[in-house]
């Protein structure tokens, strides 16, 4: 806290010029949200969160809001991936048509990816679009899914197969919360940390490298720097056309098949992108066209093991399901190849490469530690 009794803030500006918005980073901020939010929202507000975050801090966000007059409504979700479905966001829409928020009102999602990605949807669909403020409360939504207006929820079929761009109108990231994050949540967080600075930011990468804790002095400059890294590449490619967007998605080709190989419960989403980055990696040291240095390769591994991320592949977990949960992975190229974001070096990553089968075979004997 400053001498004011007014936290310190950190904000970056996410630049879309009429969709523009701030991100706040700092310890403390839940208490101050109504300050923060003032301004930028108008009552009716609801809160979206889910059970675990209501009982942490729903209350105290609530009581923090009272006194400015933003009265706010409570939806609450069961936590987990499985509420980011359309049947809870059919729920959640009734219950907004019933407390009859208005094309003015403001949807507020309190919580982790899960909690924005669905409030974000809700907000966009309700009334064909209300304002909503993300407040995120785990170290992946705050460097990741609250920046850039990305919102959906999962069908049967896949995850992620609906949903819009609804970018929010705030951001505000209260480091104070990650206090209460299990450490298993903390380190999947930190593997998009590890990402982006791995694909644009050696400095950052070796800030984090050693590994990091939700207490660390250094936290919100390593937060900033994360969100500062994505809203530049949103800013370029909103909407996901050009390509640059791709970027983001370093580990994720193979991660997001090593995830859906696991039936989505036995790795966290951060610790499935851990092995894809490692896979990744060392893509990158074979691939001609980047031929990344061994030593590379190496210090992402010992970042990766540093901030207690997974390095090999669970050995119930088949080589085939991966493989044939790849060829389904949703950037598969009109040609059918998968396109991959290799790395030249640590601190530039660079996306659209094609990596043969031989390759990816190659890999996935690394990750199963048996060539
Ligand atoms: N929109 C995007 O651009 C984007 C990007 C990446 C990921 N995502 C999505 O994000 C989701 C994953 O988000 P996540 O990893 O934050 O998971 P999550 O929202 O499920 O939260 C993880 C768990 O931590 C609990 N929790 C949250 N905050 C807490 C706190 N401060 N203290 C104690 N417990 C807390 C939650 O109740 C939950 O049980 C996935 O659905 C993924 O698809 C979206
Ligand atoms: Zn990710």
């Amino acid at each position: 806290m400053s001498s004011s009794g007014s936290p310190e803030v950190r904000v970056v500006r996410v630049d879309l010029g009429a969709r523009a918005y701030d991100v706040l980073i700092g310890r403390g901020l839940l208490a101050h949200a109504a300050q923060l939010i003032e301004g930028r929202a108008v009552s009716p507000l609801a809160i979206i969160t889910d059970s675990i975050v209501l009982g942490h801090y729903g209350p105290a966000f609530e009581q923090a809001m009272k006194p400015r007059g933003l009265a706010a409504y409570r939806l609450v979700v069961e936590p987990g991936e499985a509420s980011k479905s359309m049947t809870t966001a059919a729920r959640l829409l009734s219950e907004l048509a019933q407390i009859k928020v208005s094309r003015a009102g403001t949807l507020i999602a309190l919580g982790g990816g899960v909690i924005g990605d669905l409030a974000g949807f809700v907000a966009a669909s309700y009334l064909r679009g209300i304002g909503f403020i993300q407040v995120p409360t785990t170290l992946l939504a705050m460097v990741d899914s609250s920046v850039g207006g990305k919102t959906g929820v999962n069908l049967p079929e896949g995850k992620n197969l609906v949903g819009a761009f609804h970018q929010p109108r705030l951001v505000v990231a209260d480091l104070d919360t990650l206090t209460t994050l299990p450490a298993r949540e903390f380190n999947a967080g930190m593997a998009e940390v590890i990402k982006y600075g791995a694909i644009r930011d050696r400095a950052l990468f070796d800030r984090v490298a050693n590994g990091t804790t939700p207490q660390d002095d250094d936290l919100a400059g390593i937060v900033e720097k994360c969100v500062a890294i994505k809203a530049r590449i949103v800013e370029r490619d909103e909407f996901e056309t050009t390509g640059e967007r791709a970027l983001l998605n370093f580990g994720h080709t193979l991660g997001h098949a090593i995830e859906k190989a696991g039936g989505y419960t036995r790795y966290l989403h951060g610790e499935a992108i851990a092995l894809g980055m490692r896979a990744a990696a060392w893509l990158s040291v074979w691939h001609p066209e980047t031929q990344l240095p061994e030593a590379d390769a190496r210090a992402l591994e010992q970042a990766l093991l540093d901030n207690d991320l997974p390095l090999e592949l669970n050995p119930d977990i088949s080589r085939d399901a991966v493989l044939q949960a790849l060829g389904h992975d949703k950037k598969v190229a009109a040609d059918g190849g998968n396109r991959w974001v290799l790395l030249k070096k640590l601190g530039e990553g660079q996306s659209g490469y094609t990596v043969g089968p031989d390759l990816i075979q190659k890999a996935l004997s690394l990750l199963s530690n048996h060539p």
